[in-house]
């Protein structure tokens, strides 16, 4: 067997190539490698390419089969199908131990693949810290349900966990991208009343319906914050929610959120973003300002056992994420898979890449 393999490399700013690169090997006696089955390409790839480090495989989101383990991790074996968390957690650090993997401080905690070490977009991915940090899929589950688990609905899921969301509670999403598109999903699974998604794209927006959404608004056709507080009787949402990272739409997601609410931002705001303004008059009714609501920021939450109860739920809850679902790609064209994600004129909502 030929000792390289096919990778998405990012070569400093915004510039990717298709290169080959050696077959990752186990490192320590909690890594495995697994054999890639499903990539995906995530809005926070997209952000990494801003930053200037070279040589470096792109891609945090993976479905695979273990190709080999090292030695301490226990329960599993070659061949078996298993999905990532995105955000590695080494369960053993004051974070971890408190329940908070996604904020772990031990060594090679809460490093994420394509930025700091190599990604999932090749043939093949060594993941550190594997016992806390992988999952078996249920053989009813596919690729491309399954790997959601390990970013974005886990994150669509933690947004609203983590406020957190009463059953009937009112939602807005501010941005349907496969981001938002899964905090819609989540807002069903867990029992939200009506759930308002704003998107300038028609696609988006016709696909938020299909995942749960009940009322949809085009930013472009008049003030969106005005809309919601129409939907919602002048009082404004329980939970709003930013999952683009664009400052005026953390801006509109505090105006819309009631008081007593909360705003919970998902959005990576651009690595040159210093800082955010947060607006003290919110134009909600009386008192007509932001005092009394909660504000927080989410991380895709992490962890084996996080995985194994969103595979749960997605099993047993029947979920369909198939609406998002619009590409595929094979690994060698994982290039123009980008040029696709970032030019919504293709009509394209999440991509995969198969090796
Ligand atoms: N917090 C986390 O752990 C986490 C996890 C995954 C992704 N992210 C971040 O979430 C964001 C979205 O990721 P994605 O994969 O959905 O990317 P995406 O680029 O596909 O989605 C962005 C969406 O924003 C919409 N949009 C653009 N301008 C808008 C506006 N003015 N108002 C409303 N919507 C607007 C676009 O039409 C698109 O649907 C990125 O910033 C990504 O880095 C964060
Ligand atoms: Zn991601
Ligand atoms: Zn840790």
């Amino acid at each position: 067997m030929s000792d390289t393999m096919l990778a998405c490399v990012r070569k400093g700013v915004d510039q990717l190539a298709m290169e080959q690169i050696p077959i990752p090997t186990i490192q320590e006696p909690t890594d495995v490698i697994l054999k890639v089955r499903l990539a995906a390409i995530c809005g926070t790839d997209v952000h990494f390419l801003e930053l200037p480090i070279p040589d470096i495989t792109m891609g945090h989101e993976v479905v695979g089969e273990i190709d080999e383990l090292g030695d301490k991790v226990e329960g599993y074996q070659k061949g078996d199908r298993v999905v990532m968390s995105c955000m590695l957690a080494c369960g053993k650090c004051a974070a971890c131990l408190q329940g908070e993997p996604s904020a772990c401080i031990g060594p090679g905690g809460k490093v994420q693949h394509g930025l700091l070490m190599h990604g999932c977009q090749a043939e093949y991915v060594r993941v550190p810290h594997a016992p806390n940090s992988i999952c078996k899929i249920p053989d009813s589950l596919t690729d491309e349900q399954a790997i959601l688990a390990g970013d974005i609905f886990s994150t669509g899921m933690g947004v609203l966990e983590r406020v957190p969301m009463r059953t009937g509670d009112t939602i807005a999403i501010f941005a349907l991208g496969p981001l938002g598109l899964c905090t819609v999903k989540a807002a069903r699974a867990l029992g939200a009343g009506k759930v308002i998604g704003v998107d300038p794209d028609p696609l988006r927006r016709e696909t938020a319906e299909k995942m749960g959404a009940n009322v949809t608004i085009d930013p472009g056709e008049g003030d969106p914050v005005a809309k919601i507080m129409g939907e919602t009787d002048g009082f404004g949402v329980d939970i709003s929610v930013e999952a683009v990272g664009l400052a005026e739409n953390l801006q509109a997601a505090f105006k819309s959120a009631r008081i007593g609410g909360a705003i919970s931002s998902l959005g990576v705001y651009g690595f040159a973003t210093q800082e955010l303004p947060i607006p003290l008059q919110t134009g909600t009714p009386v008192p007509d300002a932001f005092y009394h609501r909660k504000f927080l920021t989410t991380l895709c939450p992490s962890g084996h056992f996080r995985l194994k109860r969103l595979l749960d739920l997605m099993e047993y809850g029947k979920l369909d994420f198939s609406p998002l679902w619009t590409n595929s790609f094979p690994l060698e064209k994982t290039i123009e898979g980008y040029e696709t994600f970032r030019d919504h004129s293709k009509k394209a909502i999440k991509i995969g890449i198969k090796p």
